[in-house]
């Protein structure tokens, strides 16, 4: 195994060690001062079962923080294997809402269909986490159906081919 210190390393060498880490993908959506806002996240943990917590890390950087780091409610989306065209959408824009339902929850937040869960949250805790926040939820209402999950792994997407 390769092994080195971050801090005097490149910052490619960190992601790449990060990367190993395999996740699933979400999108996190709020309603910011100009609208609805989304971004692509694999960041999402669960956290606590009573009472019900999730967390997930914007970055300081992204011109979403703001919207996020002070929303009172977010509804946190797991993708579907068939939803990268969503991952993509939210990576890229935050305001990309075209074409859509407008579906809301009735605190107001914008709605994803096809996910394969779904977390509304209220704003719970925000905690200091480096050049990100690590906000945590309180999950109001879940849902979810079966189906396939979008995985993210060493910077490639792809879905379960084999069950063990
Ligand atoms: C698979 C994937 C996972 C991501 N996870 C996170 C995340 O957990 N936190 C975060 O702040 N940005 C994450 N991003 C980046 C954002 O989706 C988005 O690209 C970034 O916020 C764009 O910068 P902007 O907000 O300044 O426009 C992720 C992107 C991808 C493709």
């Amino acid at each position: 195994m390769d092994q080195f210190t971050p801090e005097s390393s490149s910052p490619e060498d960190f992601r790449a060690a990060l990367g190993r880490y395999a996740t699933g993908v979400t999108v996190v959506t709020t309603v910011g001062n100009r609208g609805p806002v989304g971004i692509t996240a694999n960041s999402f943990t669960s956290l606590s079962l009573a009472p019900p917590l999730v967390l997930w890390c914007p970055a300081r950087s992204s011109a979403r923080f703001p919207a996020f780091e002070t929303a009172r409610h977010y509804a946190i989306h797991v993708l579907a294997a068939d939803q990268l065209e969503l991952c993509r959408r939210f990576a890229r824009a935050a305001a990309d809402f075209d074409g859509l339902p407008t579906e809301e929850t009735p605190e107001g937040l914008p709605l994803l269909p096809g996910c394969l869960a779904r977390f509304d949250c209220a704003a719970y805790a925000v905690h200091e986490g480096g050049d990100h926040a690590i906000l945590v939820g309180r999950v109001l209402r879940a849902s979810l159906r079966d189906g396939e999950p979008l995985l993210f792994w060493g910077g490639r997407y792809g879905d379960f081919l084999h069950h063990g």
